[in-house]
């Protein structure tokens, strides 16, 4: 990626730097694969809910997967339509169900048999009917880190297939609850594509299961989760959509009438954002050489809470390269981006950029340390 450099040295450090070409360019590959299906991409605004970011891709059509109130309320006032608004999540509060409701959003995906009564209820209030689908855990296993695995049966989220049957006795309960979906989401930044075949399997059992009762439903939900290159960002900028889309093609044939949602967030945004930060200091030891950044966990945190791996590049040095331990400010030895990191050679005031970092940067930004929260800037 060419970075504005002499713009950022203007600019306070850290900083997230978002390239909207690349976020437009990744958004048209989407439109392209799913033109002739009947498949509805919403975008995961956890991944990154930036103001401006959310106005691209509401430019693009593309509707939203929302995991609170607070998210619900940003995809609105980006213009995102209520019609194209999911919204789930394990824990949601009366407040932001109705939210939902007073919106007349498309659907709640709703993750528990207590949830079913609450959002009844709370639509019997209001006189409406809540269109639902039920979150179903495939227990199926999206081979990636255990912290961002979530379709496992020890995992917390979603209904379990040995309940079903219950739930669904449950929901034909409710007269204020339209069934009119299921969903599910095994995991994120999954690479390996026969995980999303596994679920595929899942999808039709359960599908063959709903018939056997005399359940057909237009909208299946698949969630997200396709990965993307962090090793190699400027190689593959755009995440493998078409396989992707592929394996629903060929492993899930959808029934007349039937719609395929997916839930996509890393694979939108993530390679199209950039953590910018300045070397503050190199500290140079007989063992081990650090490069200290005015950036740490609290704008980054993939790296401490997931081993992520983020590739760095000395923006300033055209240096050969020689072999530090990155590291922030943050009083925590976990805070360190990488160890024996082979960075053109460093001095104080060389911007690092921080690649990939469009997916939960930014949004996992904390004031730990009583730190300001990093501003954005868009090209
Ligand atoms: N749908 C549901 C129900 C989800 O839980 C998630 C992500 C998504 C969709 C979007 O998944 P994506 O397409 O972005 O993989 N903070 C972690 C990732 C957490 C993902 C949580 N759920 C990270 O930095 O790797």
């Amino acid at each position: 990626m060419k970075f504005p450099i002499d713009k950022f040295q203007k600019l306070r450090t850290p900083f997230y730097y978002y390239d909207s070409e690349l976020l437009r360019t990744t958004l048209n590959e989407i439109k392209k694969q799913i033109q002739k299906d009947p498949f509805v991409v919403h975008y995961a605004l956890k991944a990154n809910s930036n103001p401006e970011i959310l106005r691209i891709i509401r430019e693009a059509g593309i509707g939203a997967d929302c995991v609170s109130g607070g998210e619900v309320e940003a995809a609105l006032e980006a213009g995102i339509p209520a019609s194209k608004i999911v919204f789930a999540g394990v824990g949601k509060t009366n407040w932001e169900i109705e939210v939902g409701l007073d919106n007349d959003i498309f659907c709640f995906n709703v993750e528990s048999m207590p949830e079913l009564e609450v959002i009844n209820q709370l639509a019997r209030e209001r006189n409406k009917m809540a269109h639902i689908a039920l979150r179903i855990n495939p227990n199926v296993s999206a081979h990636t880190h255990h912290y961002i695995t979530t379709g496992m049966n020890e995992n917390k989220f979603g209904i379990s297939l040995s309940d079903l049957d219950r739930v669904l006795d449950v929901t034909a309960r409710q007269s204020n609850l339209k069934l009119i979906g299921i969903h599910f989401h095994i995991g994120s930044q999954i690479n390996d594509m026969t995980a999303f075949q596994g679920l595929c399997l899942r999808v039709n059992e359960v599908r063959q299961y709903l018939l056997s009762r005399r359940i057909t439903l237009e909208h299946i939900n698949v969630g997200g989760g396709l990965g993307i290159d962090y090793e190699h960002p400027d190689a593959f900028p755009i995440a493998d959509f078409k396989s992707y889309f592929d394996v629903f093609r060929r492993h899930l044939p959808l029934h007349d009438g039937q719609k395929l949602h997916f839930e996509l967030g890393r694979s939108i945004v993530a390679q199209c954002g950039s953590l910018i930060a300045r070397t503050l200091y190199v500290k140079e030891g007989s063992s081990r050489s650090f490069v200290i950044l005015d950036a740490g966990f609290t704008e980054l945190i993939r790296p401490a809470l997931y081993q992520a791996y983020h590739k760095i590049e000395n923006l300033s040095s055209e240096l050969p390269p020689k072999e530090y331990d990155i590291v922030g400010p943050i009083c925590e030895s976990s805070d360190t981006f990488a160890k024996a990191y082979a960075l053109n050679e460093t001095k104080r005031g060389d911007l690092i950029a921080l690649r990939s970092a469009g997916a939960y940067g930014e949004v996992m930004a904390s004031q730990y340390n009583l730190r300001k929260l990093p501003k954005a800037y868009m090209d």
